[in-house]
């Protein structure tokens, strides 16, 4: 392996370091306590998870958690009755719907219904909208998490090429705004891209945030580029044991590392970086809150 590692895992600690001495101030200073409300609609393994760690590390940082789990087969009125309750609660500086939902629930319309201002997702049209326009909002988590990691790496991504992989609301379409705030030239490439292999050798940074397991070769990779990978995928290791799991990324780790400048690992990359993140989007909604 030639690439730098880079250690989600430790600049994910010194995030929420930092945000729990900001919030150790708050409190001092001014009384104010910050409040991370979770939904979880159903009972969705991977989601549990998720939900667990979000609520253990907010409550680390000093911060409290508010957990609303809701049964699978809950109503949009009787949801959107807990987002109300919570866009009303003082307490409660940012909220986060876990997605996706039940195919009973309309995504768009209870994301619609959380006050922008608490949407620490940025998920809500109003902060897409102003991410897009450049103006101050709510970042998604993951997006933020890959941007951090890169500045610090670059220093200034000015003039860089940046090819993202995926177009979701999530990740992509995000990522790409971000970059393009920092003066990269950005192609969003996606399962309808033509010669994919060439677009995203032109990269200085590639993005990969599809879904798909080990989908881009070392040979994609331009000599010194860097990788970052945002795939959690779960495979078969029989290398393992019989029915043993894995999780590994979108990007093939061992030929990518072999070429690229510096690379993120799954696990250990930007999986870390994502609830730190969340943690910070929450200090920042308290702290605007309160302005
Ligand atoms: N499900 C997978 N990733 C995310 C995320 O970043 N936010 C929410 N709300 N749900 C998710």
């Amino acid at each position: 392996m030639t690439a730098q590692l880079i250690d989600g895992k430790a600049f994910a600690a010194r995030v929420r370091g930092q945000v729990a001495e900001h919030v150790a101030r708050l409190k001092q200073d001014h009384g104010i306590v910050p409040g991370l409300a979770v939904v979880l609609v159903g009972e969705d393994p991977a989601s549990q998870v998720y939900v667990r760690s979000k609520g253990k590390q907010t409550v680390e940082v000093g911060m409290t958690s508010f957990e609303h789990k809701l049964d699978a087969s809950v109503s949009e009125e009787e949801l959107i009755a807990v987002i109300d309750q919570l866009n009303a609660d003082p307490a409660v500086h940012g909220i986060l719907v876990q997605l996706p939902l039940p195919k009973h629930l309309n995504e768009d319309l209870v994301i619609g219904r959380i006050d922008p201002a608490k949407d620490v997702d940025g998920f809500h049209i109003s902060n897409v909208g102003l991410l897009g326009t450049g103006q101050k909002s709510m970042v998604p988590c993951t997006p933020l998490g890959c941007l951090m990691m890169l500045r610090d790496h670059f220093g200034s991504l000015s003039g860089c090429e940046a090819v993202v992989i995926g177009r979701s609301n999530i990740v992509g379409k995000p990522m790409a705004q971000l970059l393009l705030g920092d003066s990269c030239t950005v192609t969003i490439a996606h399962s309808r891209t033509r010669d994919l292999p060439e677009v995203v050798r032109r990269a200085d940074i590639v993005v990969a945030a599809v879904g798909r397991p080990e989908m881009v070769p070392g040979d994609w990779i331009k000599p010194g580029a860097v990788v970052i990978d945002v795939g959690i995928n779960r495979i078969a290791a029989p290398e393992k044991g019989a029915g043993k799991m894995k999780l590994v990324g979108d990007v093939d780790f061992s030929s990518c590392a072999e070429v690229a400048g510096a690379i993120t690992p799954v696990p250990g990359g930007v999986g870390p970086m994502t609830i730190a993140c969340l943690l910070a989007n929450t200090l920042t909604a308290t702290c605007r809150a309160n302005d």
